[in-house]
């Protein structure tokens, strides 16, 4: 039997996050835009992407081209920390490459040398505006997320920080929990051995590839994950893992390859 997880996850103010979406650092130009536009085509509706990637405006243009609505598709974008002090004039800019009024979640790409305590309040304050349906950061320990909440009372609505099976921690996602962040998880392949002898005999016994299974983990954890592709086939395949699903014993034995 095949079991069904939720596609999306629920994020503070009522906010619907697909839980597969398409990474898109180091893809540029027309790759940038075929590849969003393949992700559209086959079903994605979670773009991830970031001033640093610098293909915004790719982005953008693939969304509007797609003929779907902009209320159907999830948007990320993240503040260079070099950019504190100038949230607005970021955000502007983002929105503009976009072509929108609104992004679904704006992050903290890391976190910035000093008034990450500011940086937080500007982006609150645009949240409240309605120029970001939701705030997160990335790349923030517990420490640095209590700190956050420790002086504004606001937790972030996700933190977006690297995840596989490799570094499954247990702590870390339950601290997370506790506080009412969404983990989202990032380089889920380059993070992991795909030949991993664990991951191969629970592939060939669902018929998928290890790839496949490492994004199923995530997903039956409630974890985000965002991974990257330039190639047709592999973007498909990366959103085709929702007709199988992993036992209790397969989650435990892939939880077991990582750090926790
Ligand atoms: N917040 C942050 O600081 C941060 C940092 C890193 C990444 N990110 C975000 O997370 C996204 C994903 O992370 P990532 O790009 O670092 O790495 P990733 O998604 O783990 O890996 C991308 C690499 O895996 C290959 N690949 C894709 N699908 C595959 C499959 N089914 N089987 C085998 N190989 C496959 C891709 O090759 P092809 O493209 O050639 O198919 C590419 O070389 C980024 O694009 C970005 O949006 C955020």
């Amino acid at each position: 039997m095949t079991g069904t997880v939720a596609r999306t996850v629920t994020l503070p103010g009522g906010v619907e996050m697909p839980l597969v979406g398409l990474g898109t650092w180091q893809l540029t130009g027309r790759q940038a835009y075929e590849a969003i536009r393949h992700a559209l085509a086959v079903g994605y509706r979670h773009i991830d992407t970031a001033t640093m990637y610098r293909d915004v405006d790719q982005v953008g243009r693939a969304l509007r081209d797609s003929g779907l609505r902009r209320e159907d598709v999830f948007l990320t974008t993240k503040l260079l920390p070099e950019q504190a002090g100038r949230e607005r004039e970021a955000l502007d800019a983002s929105l503009t490459a976009l072509d929108t009024d609104h992004v679904d979640l704006w992050l903290i790409h890391w976190p910035p040398a000093r008034r990450v305590e500011a940086t937080w309040q500007k982006f609150l304050a645009v949240r409240d505006e309605g120029l970001a349906r939701s705030v997160g950061v990335s790349n923030f320990d517990l420490a640095e997320i209590d700190q956050l909440i420790r002086t504004t009372g606001e937790a972030p609505a996700v933190n977006q920080i690297r995840w596989a099976p490799a570094l499954h921690d247990p702590q870390v996602l339950a601290g997370q929990r506790e506080r009412g962040v969404v983990l989202e998880g990032y380089s889920p392949f380059k993070s992991t051995d795909l030949d991993d002898p664990v991951l191969r005999e629970i592939a060939d016994a669902h018929g998928v590839t290890p790839a496949q299974v490492v994004l199923r983990w995530h997903i039956e954890h409630g974890i985000v994950v965002i991974p990257k592709s330039g190639t047709p086939e592999r973007i498909e395949r990366n959103f085709d893992v929702f007709g199988f699903s992993l036992s209790p014993q397969e989650m435990a034995r892939i939880d077991a390859l990582g750090t926790g």
